[in-house]
Formats: C-alpha cells, structure tokens, sequence
C-alpha cells in the first residue's frame, strides 16, 4: 500500500505518467465517469481549506466514488482527545483512501503508519503539500512545456509556506533548474532548504526586491502571508502587504513569464493582474481537480483502458 507524504514519495518517471493521466482526464472525462465506483474518499480536515478539500472531493465525485469526512477539528472526536492514529485506524473501516490536513507537521505520517487504507497528505502544519506541488508541476508542464531549464522565483512567505517547501524539493529533481528567493529577511526559506541546495549544487538567491528580478523569470510562485503560523499579530501586519504584484510590476516581466499562486490570496496580487494571459493561478486551481484524479486513481491502482 502507498501514501502520498511528500513530493519525493514518487519518482519523476511516476510523476510524469501521473501526469500523463491528468492529462487524458482533462480531454476525456467522461470514460473516467465510473473508475471509483463502490469505492470512497474521506477528507479528514483538521484545518480550514477551500480548494484542498474540495477538489479532493470533486475529484473522488468525478470518478463516480463517494465522500465522507469533517471539515473542521472542531466537529471531530479531536476535541475529546482522540488522536490521530486511532482516528485513522477507525476511518480504515469506513473508507477506501483518505485525504487529511492537519495543523502539526508529521501528523499525516503517524496516520500513516497504521492505517489500512492510503493516506494524503493534504498539507501538514508549515511542513508539505504534495498535492498542491502536483497541481503546480501540472500547470508548469502543460504551461511551459517543460519542467527543466526554468528560472523560478518564489516569493512572500518563504519560512511557514507548506506549498514552498514542497515545490522546491520537487523541482530539484529536474536539469537546469534556478531559484530566486524573494521574501523579507523575517520570512526567508528554511536552512534545512538551502543547506539542501547547496550540498546538490542547485543555484538559488536570496532577495528582497520583486521588481529588479522580475525580467529573469520564467515563473513567479507568489504565496500569502502565513497568518495562522505567526506567534503575534504585530510581525503579521508589519509583513503582510510587503509584495503586492500589480500591473506595474508586471510589465516588467517576460511576455512568457507565468504567475502562479496555491491560492488563497490576500493583498499580494492584485485584482487588476487577473485578466493578464499571464496570471494562471485559476487554472491551476482546475488542473488541482485533475491531479487528484490521477492520484486517486494511482493509489488505489485502478487503471482506466482507452
Ligand atoms: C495553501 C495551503 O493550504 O498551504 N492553500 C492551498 O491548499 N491551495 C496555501 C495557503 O494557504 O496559503
């Protein structure tokens, strides 16, 4: 049985078919309509999510299985101290795969080790989110064309960003890949990260301004300000608004150069960027529902015949 924990669970050449799956769902859906059926997802989320939990869901409902599962701690036996390991072990009866989130980082991998069923990652703490790096791999690949030789420039909350972190330790793995890190020195990316980076040669920098950069780019990942992450409110006010990427800033960038964000966003791109052929961070909230898909269906090794 396999979990889904970490980008680097599967390798580039599993990644690439899962994609290719992704890509024939995309194109036809229909022959997916009834993969799963009998078969069920539970979403247990020990955070609030939007798009994690409801693409997780719609992509179980595409594939004509079924969704179970809480969406707030609150309504689970959490509260009566419950853990997370026997909560699992409970789901396994219910359940045929399960998507959790939960607000401690390593949670997923204890529910992991003794569950009966496949077990998600669907975001731990400040730590992964395997699957929000899948869906931003599927948007690079369809996108750009490729997932080598890019110049990728992060920025925003680099330090507690859970899609960051999963994104660079999936990328490392492909040829000619360059990080340009832009945060404010408050919210810069791990050391555990650089040190990573630095022991397989992978050229990275580390800035503070978005415009000086932005001609080099060939994607910019923007993230929002971790809110839930900070111990006081002050340091969150003081760094919330420090990007804000606006039509300015975008005329600086290539005519190639793809905005991507996992979404949600606060003040750091504007509205008025929406409507540039640029900015994809709405289709690749679809693509989010397509990956799912494949995953799912790779978990639980179904294969659909064309
Ligand atoms: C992200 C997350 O939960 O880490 N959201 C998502 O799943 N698309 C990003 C965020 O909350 O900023």
């Amino acid at each position: 049985m396999r979990h889904l924990m970490n980008p680097l669970d599967f390798s580039a050449e599993e990644l690439d078919r899962l994609f290719e799956t992704a890509r024939d769902i995309e194109v036809n859906m229909p022959k997916y309509a009834h993969a799963c059926e009998g078969k069920k997802l539970a979403t247990c989320f020990y955070e609030p999510s939007t798009r994690t939990r409801l693409s997780f869901e719609a992509a179980m409902l595409n594939l004509g299985g079924n969704v179970l599962g809480f969406s707030d701690a609150a309504s689970s036996s959490a509260t009566k101290g419950e853990s997370v390991a026997d909560t699992i072990r409970i789901i396994s009866c219910y359940a045929d795969i399960c998507a959790m989130r939960h607000p401690k980082e390593g949670a997923p991998m204890v529910a992991a080790s003794v569950s009966g069923i496949p077990v998600i990652n669907a975001g731990d703490g400040g730590h992964q989110h395997p699957t929000q790096t899948l869906t931003d791999l599927m948007t690079i690949r369809t996108l750009k064309g490729r997932l080598n030789q890019l110049t990728i420039g992060l920025c925003g909350d680099l330090k507690f960003g859970r899609t960051v972190h999963s994104l660079i330790n999936a990328l490392v793995r492909y040829d000619d890949v360059r990080f340009i890190f832009i945060s404010p020195e408050e919210l810069r990316v791990p050391d555990y990260i650089t040190e990573m980076l630095k022991d397989k040669n992978i050229p990275y920098e580390e800035v503070m301004q978005l415009e000086e950069i932005m001609p080099r780019l060939d994607i910019l990942y923007m993230t929002r300000v971790q809110k839930e992450r900070f111990f006081n409110e002050e340091d969150y006010v003081r760094l919330k608004d420090f990007y804000i990427l606006d039509k300015a800033k975008m005329n600086l960038a290539p005519k190639d150069m793809l905005v991507l964000h996992p979404l949600p966003r606060v003040n750091e791109i504007s509205v008025d960027v929406d409507d540039d052929p640029r900015a994809v961070y709405f289709k690749q909230a679809q693509y989010g529902v397509y990956v799912r898909m494949a995953l799912i269906l790779t978990l639980l090794g179904i294969t659909v015949d064309s």
